[in-house]
């Protein structure tokens, strides 16, 4: 390790380069990289091995060996961590072997997908209202502030029994979590809010249980003893997260994607079977985690010929994996019709692979679809090249996504002036 120059290896993560919010990672950066699996230089000090072909990415993810506890020394951190504390104990994302999979177990039937097709109504009247909120307020609109973010907190408060009264206060607090410019007190100050609004729940929860996850892990697991409050926040923190910024962020870039190649939104529009195919497509071309995993090594591992000793660091590009020539020929083209587009790793793979992936799934499929159906003529307010995204993210997203659509009144007594009216009279009893 002492042979290495960290100064002289490419700095990273790597951002898109301007204006090209498609292209995860530039000519520039992509010609620094020396073989498939090379060093590159972390953002706090030190170095790791980065893995970027699909089958390699693979391997590591499911290698045992690995950790992915960012407060083990050595570990190749990528985003500012918060100081360990009790509260975030069971934000199990971070924990390994046996922690990781008692924690994951009791989560799972949360989100089997005959649970997330119970759910389904919920958002698909979450997305309406949302989408005759805009229409209702006529263009221009931001279609993060008044789409995106709105249906996956709405959701995630749905999933979980947080009022979404309080959706504001938690969407302030996950974006400075989850921002890289974002300092420990911050973090912390973010953080200890969110514990604070989760822990008052969680209290109410056990006097007066509701049909929620928060309230099924208190009965469950809490109150037998077997899973502590302080864990019990951490998970619900991790979902409170995890559950809305990654797929508000997929909504927001797969609307500008399609903006960009009508064809595909004409098409979704004649024919909303085509929706699975096209989110795991935009999923693959996307790639929001744009910084890919990082682990550390914990024992000596082969990866693609190469040697990864114990006690260095390795992070799985998964957004390189994804546009890899050996499974997705022409990857840099957005097709939905691509053979083995199911392959993509967007989600990650092994044992930490996204618990929430139906939910997300059923998010973005509904929310495409609606839109494609109820704003034919949507289109983006400034050129695609304008649209300012948030290059300090954990996850890759737009800040703003700027849009207009020429409005036609609904003819009186159809379907959709009654939604209109609903959905004011909604909006109305939220407030
Ligand atoms: C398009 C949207 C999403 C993407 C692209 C995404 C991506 C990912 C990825 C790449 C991982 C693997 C992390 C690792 O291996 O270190 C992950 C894990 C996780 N995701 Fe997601 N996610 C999405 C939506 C969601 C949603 C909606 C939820 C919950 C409601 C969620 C909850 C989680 C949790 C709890 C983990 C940790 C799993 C574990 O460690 O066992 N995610 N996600």
């Amino acid at each position: 390790m002492s042979d290495v120059d960290v100064a002289e290896l490419p700095a990273f993560p790597f951002l898109s380069p301007r204006a090209q919010p498609f292209v995860p990672v530039g000519e520039p950066d992509l010609a620094r990289l020396d073989g498939p699996v090379t060093r590159v230089r972390l953002p706090f000090g030190g170095w790791a091995w980065l893995v970027t072909r699909h089958a390699d990415v693979r391997a590591l993810l499911r290698a045992p060996g690995l950790s992915s506890n960012p407060y083990r020394p050595g570990f190749p951190v990528l985003n500012p961590i918060p100081p360990e504390q009790e509260s975030a104990a069971g934000a199990f994302i971070y924990l390994d072997g046996v922690e990781h999979s008692r924690l994951r177990k009791m989560l799972l039937p949360e989100f089997m997908l005959r649970n997330i097709r119970r759910i389904e109504p919920l958002i698909e009247q979450t997305v309406v209202d949302a989408l005759e909120r805009m229409r209702a307020a006529g263009p221009p609109a931001d279609l993060i502030s008044s789409f995106a973010l709105p249906v996956t907190s709405m959701t995630i408060c749905h999933l979980l029994g947080v009022p979404y009264a309080e959706h504001e206060r938690f969407q302030r607090q996950s974006l400075a979590i989850m921002d890289r410019a974002s300092g420990p007190a911050e973090i912390n100050a973010a953080l200890g809010d969110l514990g604070a609004l989760l822990f008052e729940l969680i209290q109410a929860k056990r006097v007066e249980p509701g049909d929620d996850l928060l309230s099924r892990l208190t009965v469950d697991y809490v109150v037998p003893g077997e899973l502590g409050v302080e864990e019990l926040l951490g998970i619900g923190m991790l979902l409170l997260i995890a559950g809305h910024e990654t797929t508000a962020n997929m909504i927001g870039l797969s609307v500008l994607a399609l903006l960009e190649h009508p064809e595909h939104l004409a098409a979704l529009r004649d024919d909303p079977e085509r929706a699975p195919d096209l989110v795991e497509e935009l999923l693959r071309y996307l790639t929001v985690v744009r910084a890919g995993l990082p682990r550390l090594a914990l024992e000596d591992i082969e990866i693609g010929g190469q040697r990864i000793r114990a006690g260095e660091g390795v992070v799985a590009m998964l957004p390189l994996a994804n546009r890899d020539p050996a499974v997705f020929p022409d990857g840099d083209r957005l097709d939905p019709g691509r053979a083995d587009v199911h392959q993509h790793l967007a989600f990650g793979f092994g044992v930490h692979q996204c618990i929430g992936q139906p939910l997300a799934r059923a998010e973005l499929r509904i929310a495409l679809v609606e839109l494609a159906r109820r704003l034919p003529d949507l289109r983006c307010a400034v050129p695609a090249g304008e649209v300012p995204w948030r290059p300090n993210a954990v996850t890759f997203g737009l800040a703003e996504l700027p849009v207009t659509w020429a409005t036609r009144p609904a003819p009186p007594g159809s379907d959709d002036a009654a939604r209109a009216g609903d959905a004011g009279a909604d909006r109305a009893g939220r407030r």
